[in-house]
């Protein structure tokens, strides 16, 4: 029978199924295939809350060539043996098929999983696991207290001896780390089996062992590996669509990390190699860091709001009541703000983009791409997505606040008091064109800006960012971005119009904050015109390419070619 993935419609003809048992048994099954030849080919795909769905089979139409042609034979042996003929009128994927908590029949070719430890990630972990179509058997030291209904049907609850016996080669240790010298009687059950360390450290670089480190100082005959522990319970429950899917792995054993990375991959996971058991203790760290990367970027905003602020505070406010008892205060909460908020806006905007312009400055000097850029800039380029994104939560808030601008009861009473100043000097009209074309520029150029920006904001999602490929995203983010930072300039350069040539706009001697805002940003953009100039772009697109000047590496040698050295630009080095 020939069994073709590459449509729904064709999946409708399907001969079916009729009683939900055997349905189920071999859709389980099918997917197991499915898993196994993706999984060949570097993929996994996810069971997620539907199972096996038509629309995730469709996917697979993608990869037609070698798994078409092993599922037809394997899903012909499959009809062959598990289907009764009269099943052949009902669809084989009803949408129905929705069950998350049912778990799949264990594959045979599975091996048995233990755990020790029968608390709530103990539980996770089983209810994961079965659902993977693996064998688990749990190990508690009193199997007869767990309360029945705890654990999924299908997990076996024994003492942890006899479940370390059971076990053919994983285990995972889901106890607290206090409690690991109270396995050491395990010992021999234990050897040679991996050990998976899923514990979390209790405080920050506290410079001990890691727990990983000192399970292995425990069980030196079993191999250690540490993982899982960046993974919440709740991520394992849910089948890893709703929380990380990262999970970091490390051992001193390649063979074992193997097999977990494995196993993580066919759990749906996203299974990173951190290298040997001495980056456990990082590893272990990693849960209780709070926004590691975002340090840097909220200091600088903060740092940038509380300059901004003061300086419209002493500009706008103190110095105007110091000097002329002018009570300026009620700005404080609104008017200050969103004077403050778009300038930072504008500056953390920049940069984003002068890291950028930096590198291709170094890379222009040095002629080649090959040398290491300074630690501080490679830091620097690595917070560019946070940066970008709190300039573009300033922007966002600064767009709210303008739009309350007029709501005020203080912009109320300011235009009365112009209408009333007006009627009184006996002016009938006051339209002044440059004026309204100024604010339809500024606030034009303003929306079109933010609305680039939500753009580059919606492409870092990691779900969207993945489905683009890397000259999307790169126009995206590079081109984009830079459209974003030039429509800003525009806004903010429509919206100051002339009022930086008058001496009024000087008040003690301080420049309006829309002047110190764009200095930045307008050398960002003169930097990049720069750039573009064709002798410096043809250089700088040639070194990109791995083109290195004669002057930074010497000429090579006939020896060099003789004993086979490429040059670098031939060696496939990107
Ligand atoms: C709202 C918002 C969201 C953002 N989200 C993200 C995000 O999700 N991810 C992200 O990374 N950034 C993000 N950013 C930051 C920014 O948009 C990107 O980092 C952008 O790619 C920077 O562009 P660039 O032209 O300055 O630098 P890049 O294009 O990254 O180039 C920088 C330097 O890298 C080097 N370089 C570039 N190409 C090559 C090459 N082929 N070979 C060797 N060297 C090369 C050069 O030295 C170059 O000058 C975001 C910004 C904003 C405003
Ligand atoms: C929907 C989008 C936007 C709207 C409606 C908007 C509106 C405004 C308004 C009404 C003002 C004048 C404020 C005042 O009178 O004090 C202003 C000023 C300003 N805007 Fe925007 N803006 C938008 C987006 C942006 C963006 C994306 C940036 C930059 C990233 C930006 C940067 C600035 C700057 C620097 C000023 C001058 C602030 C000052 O010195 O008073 N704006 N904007």
């Amino acid at each position: 029978m020939k069994f073709s993935l590459s449509s729904q419609s064709q999946f409708s003809q399907r001969p079916p199924f009729r009683h939900r048992a055997p349905q189920r048994r071999f859709q389980a099954e099918l997917w197991h295939l499915l898993n196994k030849a993706l999984y060949s080919r570097g993929v996994t795909i996810h069971p997620g809350k539907a199972g096996p769905s038509t629309r995730g089979l469709g996917h697979l139409a993608l990869f037609q060539g070698q798994i078409q042609l092993s599922l037809k034979c394997h899903t012909d042996q499959l009809y062959r043996s598990s289907m009764p003929l009269g099943d052949m009128r009902t669809p084989l994927l009803s949408d129905s098929f929705d069950a998350p908590e049912e778990p799949l029949p264990c594959d045979p070719g599975n091996p048995t999983v233990g755990i020790l430890g029968s608390g709530d990630y103990s539980r996770s972990l089983a209810v994961r696991l079965i659902a993977c179509g693996y064998r688990v058997v749990v190990g508690s030291r009193n199997p007869k207290h767990i309360a029945t209904g705890l654990f999924p049907d299908g997990v076996q609850l024994l003492t942890q001896r006899e479940a370390m016996v059971g076990t053919e080669k994983v285990v995972f240790a889901a106890l607290y780390p206090e409690h690991y010298h109270t396995l050491v009687g395990l010992r021999d059950v234990l050897a040679g089996k991996v050990l998976v360390d899923v514990s979390n450290a209790t405080r920050l670089n506290s410079g001990e062992p890691s727990n990983a480190e000192r399970l292995a100082e425990l069980f030196p005959e079993s191999r250690v590996v540490k993982g899982f522990n960046v993974v919440s319970a709740w991520a394992l429950q849910t089948g890893a669509h709703d929380g990380s899917r990262q999970v970091l792995i490390s051992s001193d054993c390649p063979e074992a990390k193997r097999t977990v990375i494995q196993l993580a991959r066919c759990m749906s996971f996203l299974a990173v190699d951190m290298g040997g058991l001495a980056t456990s203790r990082h590893i272990e760290d990693a849960p209780l860091r709070l926004f590691p990367s975002w340090g840097g970027p909220l200091m600088v905003t903060f740092l940038l709001i509380l300059f901004f602020y003061g300086y419209n505070f002493l500009r706008g406010v103190l110095m105007p009541y110091l000097s002329r008892g002018q009570n300026n205060f009620y700005q404080l909460p609104l008017e200050t703000v969103n004077e403050t908020l778009p300038a930072v806006a504008l500056v953390i905007l920049a940069l984003v983009y002068l890291p950028g312009l930096w590198a291709a400055a170094l890379q222009l000097v040095r002629g080649t791409k090959y040398s290491r850029f300074p630690g501080w800039l490679d830091h620097w380029m690595g917070r560019r997505k946070q940066l970008g994104l709190l300039s573009f939560l300033c922007a966002g808030l600064h767009a709210v606040y303008s739009m309350c601008l007029t709501l005020r009861r203080a912009s109320q009473y300011r235009l009365l008091d112009a209408a009333y100043r007006q009627v009184k000097a006996g002016v009938e009209h006051s339209w002044e064109e440059p004026q309204a074309w100024r604010s339809d520029l500024y606030l034009s150029s303003g929306i079109l800006g933010l609305g680039v920006l939500t753009l580059l904001a919606i492409t870092s999602l990691p779900s969207v960012g993945n489905a683009l490929n890397w000259r999307e995203f790169t126009f995206v983010q590079s081109g984009l971005g830079y459209a974003a930072l030039t429509l800003s300039i525009m806004h903010t350069l429509f919206f100051g119009w002339d009022f930086a040539f008058f001496s009024f706009a000087y008040p003690y001697y301080m420049p309006p904050t829309y002047l110190l805002a764009l200095i930045l940003p307008c050398l960002v953009l003169v930097g990049r015109l720069i750039l573009a100039l064709p002798c410096l772009a043809f250089r700088l697109a040639k070194i990109r390419r791995g083109w290195e000047s004669p002057c930074h590496h010497p000429p090579q040698t006939h020896e060099d070619t003789a004993n086979g050295v490429l040059p670098r630009d031939l060696s496939g080095d990107v």
